[in-house]
């Protein structure tokens, strides 16, 4: 990789030539390993400004607002592409011929189905217990079925967790809501497609045969394509950190589960959607948005901002036609909640906070009303988001085992007590 370098002079004058590597496109990186020889840390709290790893696979211009996926733009691939063929794209690194999809699809529908002891899971847990706690239980459960036989150094082992994950997440994810609302467990169909597959194993019931809407699941599925990688968020490095400890795979993806959980993160469209239905109508849009400016006030208006996206989120865009196109599939063109979010998503655009600090629209706002459409419960979209960013959670780790790489293992500034003596219980 070529290189220049940054000169540091440390307080003793010394000077130190740090050598600057250079991106394809984007920031360059100064390696700042030999501070560490000098007993000096960087800081950087929330990673603002730093490059935990190299990798080939998600590219963000948050100022320009570009999302590319092994150098495709997320809006061509959301339009024109498959969530499978994403899959493959982030696994392979290249869009699939039809003959490797072919063959990928095959192998992922093969794998859908669950092992019947993992059944047992769900019962110990209350019927109302939140689908992502199911969902993170069950996932890392799963590290028991495969442990022996998962050897992470072996690219064939890798390759086998990876078409097992992506395969069977949307089987765990479907019996995460049927047990919650007491209905039996539908087993996948291989005749479906991969989100009508999940669509009919959420929907359907042994009592009646369902074939779901061939629009809705299209719909379904450009959602998974908007939700599959995002870089270095804080899921995706969880399940970098978890990695690179050799931990088991499906370790790994239930630690992504909890990180992505946070209603920061993953949980910000079943927030979002919340917020919409506290805000209920278009008048009470500038209360809220009071709020959301009131530093005194812990409310933030969910949905919008991005720690590197400070221009619109590309994918809010493809998710907010996708959004209407599913209202009106549905005949919920009239929901009162769209017409809120349009609302107040054009007073926040115009609102001088919301310009000065960039916070735009991010994919979880209208992500919530379109899953509302289409039917899935409130408490299951952050489940979805799972499902779907699944695929770039297992391609990062990959790409980690694959690469050198080293155990995780940050530092900090300590500003604790220096050392001092045990004092005994009586003299203190
Ligand atoms: C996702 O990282 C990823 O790539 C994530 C993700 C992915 O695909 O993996 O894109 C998915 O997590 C999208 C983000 C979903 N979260 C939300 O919608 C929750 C609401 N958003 C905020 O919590 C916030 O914007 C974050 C967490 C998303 C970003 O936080 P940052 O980068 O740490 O920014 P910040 O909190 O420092 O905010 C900067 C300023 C602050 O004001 P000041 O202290 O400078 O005066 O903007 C304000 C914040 O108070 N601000 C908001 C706001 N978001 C930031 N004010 C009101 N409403 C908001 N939503």
């Amino acid at each position: 990789m070529p290189k220049n370098t940054l000169t540091v002079t440390l307080a003793n004058d010394k000077t130190l030539e740090l050598p600057v590597l250079k991106a394809s496109v984007g920031a360059n990186v100064v390696d700042i390993q030999a501070l560490a020889k000098e007993d000096l840390f960087t800081f950087d709290p929330g990673f603002l400004a730093t490059a935990a790893c190299e990798s080939k696979i998600t590219y963000i211009d948050g100022d320009k607002g570009i999302l590319l996926h092994r150098g495709y733009p997320i809006e061509e691939l959301a339009n024109h592409a498959s969530y499978l063929e994403v899959c493959y794209l982030l696994l392979h690194g290249e869009l699939p011929t039809q003959t490797e999809f072919n063959t990928f699809a095959k192998q992922i529908t093969q794998h859908t189905m669950i092992h019947q002891q993992i059944c047992n899971f769900f019962n110990g847990f209350r019927r109302d217990a939140h689908p992502m706690a199911i969902l993170m239980g069950t996932v890392g459960g799963l590290s028991a079925f495969y442990h022996e036989a998962t050897d992470i150094h072996n690219p064939d082992h890798r390759a086998s967790a990876a078409c097992r994950l992506i395969a069977k997440i949307p089987t765990i994810a479907a019996m995460c809501y049927k047990y919650s609302i007491g209905q039996p467990f539908m087993p996948p169909q291989n005749r479906m497609n991969y989100a009508e597959n999940f669509l009919n194993m959420m929907f359907a019931t042994p009592s009646e045969e369902t074939m779901p809407d061939p629009v809705l699941a299209k719909a379904l599925d450009k959602i998974f394509i908007l939700h599959a990688d995002h870089e270095q968020n804080a899921s995706t490095s969880t399940v970098r950190l978890v990695g690179s400890t050799d931990a088991n795979p499906f370790a790994c993806i239930a630690a992504g589960i909890a990180a992505l959980w946070g209603p920061a993160h993953g949980g910000a469209n079943e927030a979002a959607l919340n917020m919409l239905e506290a805000i209920g109508d278009e008048s009470n849009i500038n209360t809220y948005i009071k709020r959301a400016k009131d530093k005194s006030d812990p409310f933030r208006l969910m949905g919008f901002g991005h720690r590197v996206y400070k221009n619109y989120d590309p994918r809010a865009k493809v998710m907010r036609d996708t959004c209407y196109e599913v209202l009106e599939r549905t005949g919920a063109h009239d929901d009162p909640l769209f017409k809120v979010a349009l609302k107040l998503e054009k007073i926040a655009l115009e609102d001088p906070y919301f310009v000065e600090k960039k916070l735009y629209p991010n994919v979880d706002f209208y992500s919530g009303i379109t899953l509302r459409a289409l039917g899935i419960p409130t408490n299951m979209f952050t489940v979805i988001f799972a499902l779907a960013r699944t695929s770039g959670w297992i391609s990062h780790w990959i790409e980690m085992l694959s690469s050198d790489h080293r155990i995780g293992r940050p530092r900090q500034l300590y500003t604790g007590m220096t050392q001092r003596p045990f004092v005994p219980m009586k003299k203190r």
